[in-house]
């Protein structure tokens, strides 16, 4: 492998230099032409007070509160704050994590260990979900030895179905979910239907308000219809919510509230049995940067309430012409809208979101799940920004449609479909472990020889391309087992290679 570092270190002009050619070809996060993963305020001076906050804290080290005890103070901020807006008493405690699945690590370690010191034997812990729960809990469940039960959603309102997760709990459910709201159509799950099950039931109940979490009681104040789905709900035991998405903060800050003080204890980990210092970390991450937490305290009290009420103001207006624009381009909305919306169609939307893109609207196309009667969507993650440039992104959005409504289908599209057909028949429902070894055991013998020729066929030989439809349509086609593991390879291949 050849040493890429330079001999003499390089002039910080000659770094930046670089740097920038380096990023080049990436999307302009603050453009406001991304719906997909950015959240974008439109706010300049607090993205300048952020990069400060960066400065200042950047190299002191999370791992020893007892050297850096800024640290403390700020995280008691963010975590009160949080507490306050879900309606906490004073025995929630939290911990300031580095993402949302961080944050649904911890509640997931929590719940699991809640459940097997009270079970008092070990059997495989059990989350029952919604299908739309993000799968951030079926990774926390593959780290950490439990199991997943993705469960159908109501089909008029794309929203948590009670019956079904009353019905596929069992002796071994450690912990029921519900998103406040989901990613894939912004629904809002009926909290408080799941939280009287989490009651009868005695299982613990994690409300995933990382999206909403710092937006919702925004937009509840301006007068939305929004669900209750906080600590004043009896029955809900932890909840999470990310400073990075509707906060604004930096990446990096996300935010785990427990119902008690004890129940935090179980998502902790501490650690006196080696010669060293003593551990105790409560977040995943033993060494962690500060300067991420200074940014989203910065974020925070930079806008302030008035600042996140005028934002949300702008999201509701935003959404308000998003809607009624798709609906004009005869699109229909998927259940009840919040700070996300999908529509469906019948027209090929993964064809859309390439023609979209080719305006540089970034739009995310997402397959449904047929068994479940979930069509293909397109997803909008909607930002205060928007605002300004949804009527664009409409009219936009008119031409398109009537482009991919006259694109024939391919010979390739054809065969994809009878391919897709074929192997979901193939597919078993869910696969046993002698199935999945075999899958393995042949995957990397095919991968290893026939490699290179799929990344070329896929077009994926010099990285990923800018239209990605027909990419994210194969991968919607073939079983998700076979998804996933063609996935995997195709990243490891690209970071591999660099492009
Ligand atoms: C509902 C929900 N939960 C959890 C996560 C995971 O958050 P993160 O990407 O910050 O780890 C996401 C991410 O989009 C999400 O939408």
């Amino acid at each position: 492998m050849k040493n890429i570092l330079p001999k003499k270190g390089l002039s910080m002009e000659e770094i930046l230099r670089k740097l920038k050619e380096y990023a080049a070809d990436d999307l302009d996060p603050y453009s406001g032409r991304l719906f997909t993963i950015a959240f974008e305020p439109g706010v300049e001076e607090m993205r300048e007070v952020a990069f400060e906050a960066i400065k200042m804290f950047a190299f002191k080290n999370m791992l020893d509160f007892t050297e850096f005890p800024s640290m403390i103070r700020m995280e008691k901020d963010i975590i009160d704050y949080s507490t306050s807006l879900m309606h906490g008493d004073e025995q929630v405690a939290g911990t300031f994590t580095f993402g949302g699945t961080e944050s649904v690590f911890l509640a997931v370690k929590a719940a699991r260990d809640c459940f097997i010191l009270k079970k008092g034997s070990i059997t495989i812990p059990e989350i029952v979900m919604p299908v739309t729960g993000h799968p951030c809990y079926d990774k926390a469940a593959e780290y950490m030895g439990l199991r997943v039960k993705r469960v159908r959603v109501n089909e008029k309102t794309f929203a948590a179905d009670p019956d079904a997760i009353n019905e596929a709990i069992t002796e071994d459910t450690a912990m029921i979910v519900g998103s406040a709201p989901n990613w894939p159509f912004g629904t809002i799950d009926p909290i408080k239907d799941l939280a009287s099950i989490a009651i009868d039931k005695g299982v613990w109940l994690h409300v995933d308000a990382c999206v909403g979490g710092f937006v919702l009681p925004f937009m509840k104040k301006l007068g939305e219809k929004i669900p209750d789905f906080d600590f004043a709900i009896d029955g809900v035991s932890s909840i999470s919510m990310d400073p990075h998405k509707y906060a604004y903060a930096p990446i990096g800050a996300s935010v785990v509230l427990f119902r008690k003080k004890f129940y935090k204890m179980f998502s902790q980990f501490s650690n006196l049995k080696w010669p060293g210092y003593p551990i105790v970390n409560p977040a995943v991450l033993s060494s962690r940067s500060e300067a991420l937490l200074a940014a989203a305290w910065a974020t925070m009290h930079f806008l302030g309430e008035e600042g996140y009420l005028e934002l949300a103001r702008k999201i509701i207006s935003a959404k308000n012409k998003i809607v009624e624009g798709f609906k004009e381009a005869g699109y229909s909305a998927m259940g009840e809208p919040s700070v996300i919306a999908a529509f469906t169609s019948e027209i090929n939307l993964f064809k859309l979101s390439d023609e979209m893109a080719k305006n540089g609207w970034i739009l995310m196309p997402q397959k449904g799940i047929a068994s479940m009667n979930i069509p293909p969507s397109l997803h909008l993650t909607i930002n205060p920004i928007h605002e300004k440039l949804a009527d664009f992104m409409i009219s936009d959005l008119k031409k398109c449609t009537e482009v991919v409504k006259e694109l024939p289908q391919t010979e390739a599209e054809n065969l994809l479909e009878i391919f897709s057909v074929a192997l979901g028949m193939l597919s078993p429902g869910e696969m046993d472990i002698a199935t999945l070894a075999k899958l393995f055991a042949q995957a990397e013998k095919v991968l290893e020889v026939q490699g290179e020729r799929i990344l070329q066929a896929l077009g994926l030989e010099k990285g990923f391309p800018k239209e990605m439809g027909s990419i994210f349509q194969l991968l919607a086609s073939i079983p998700p087992e076979m998804a996933e593991l063609l996935a995997s390879y195709v990243v490891i291949e690209i970071f591999k290679k660099g492009i």
